[in-house]
């Protein structure tokens, strides 16, 4: 596939078929995908996939922590809220997708359960989990992790697979270090769904918009 081709193509996948995805495909997409650039080389990228029965352990107990009320809490604090445009664009994003989906505004219900199928990696049949050790900075780890993953993201493509990078399946770290035997050191940045998409989901028919490059280009010198 022509780069073009795929940055085009890729976006969030959010409804996947069961079936696994072989670990040598995962391996290869993770072994390209580390020639992704980080700052002076660092790497600070520690990749963990789950699949099978931890992962179902990991939905079952992200169920059971939602429908306690138990607040998330990232590695990283609480994330500030977005304002303004941001606001817009992410209030924008979840009109389309509920609107897709078919969920009305004031549906607490289904907007839940929505919600759990989120912290439920969407069903998707693996998850990567990009974590970074604790004595790193952050602000540098999280730019570095964020080519890693679209990286793997583009090269999963390439294998006919969707992705969805995520935040909601490291939202509640503990429970992902405990299920996977990763270090208490280490902090969890982000979580990847991957899997082949189901291409009946409603879900999956979201293409999310993106302002025009003179909108957020300044040219200088030119
Ligand atoms: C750092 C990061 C965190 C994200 N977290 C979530 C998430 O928790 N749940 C979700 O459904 N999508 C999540 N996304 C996907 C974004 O909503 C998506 O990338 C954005 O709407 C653009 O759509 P596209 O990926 O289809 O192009 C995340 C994306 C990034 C880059």
């Amino acid at each position: 596939m022509k780069l073009h081709e795929a940055i085009l193509k890729r976006r969030s996948i959010r409804g996947y078929l069961p079936d696994p995805v072989p670990r040598e495909i995962l391996e290869d997409i993770i072994a390209l995908s580390l020639r992704a650039p980080s700052a002076m080389n660092t790497q600070p990228w520690e990749v963990t996939v789950v699949t099978g029965e931890p992962l179902e352990e990991l939905r079952r107990a992200h169920t059971e922590l939602l429908r306690a009320g138990t607040p998330p809490r990232s590695d990283f604090g609480a994330v500030k809220p977005f304002e303004g445009v941001y606001k817009e664009r992410q209030r924008a994003l979840g009109f389309a997708l509920y609107g897709y989906l078919g969920i009305e505004r004031d549906d607490k219900e289904k907007r839940a359960e929505w919600t759990m199928k989120g912290f439920r990696g969407f069903e998707a049949p693996a998850l990567i989990v990009i974590a970074a050790d604790e004595n790193l900075d952050d602000r540098v780890a999280a730019s570095d992790i964020g080519g890693l993953a679209q990286t793997i993201c583009l090269t999963a493509l390439d294998h006919g697979l969707g992705t969805c990078i995520n935040t909601q399946g490291v939202a509640y770290p503990q429970l992902v270090r405990e299920i996977t035997g990763m270090p208490e050191t280490k902090k969890l940045h982000l979580c990847i769904a991957v899997g082949y998409p189901d291409e009946d989901d409603p879900a999956n028919r979201l293409v999310s918009d993106r302002e025009p490059a003179e909108n957020v280009t300044t040219w200088v010198g030119f």
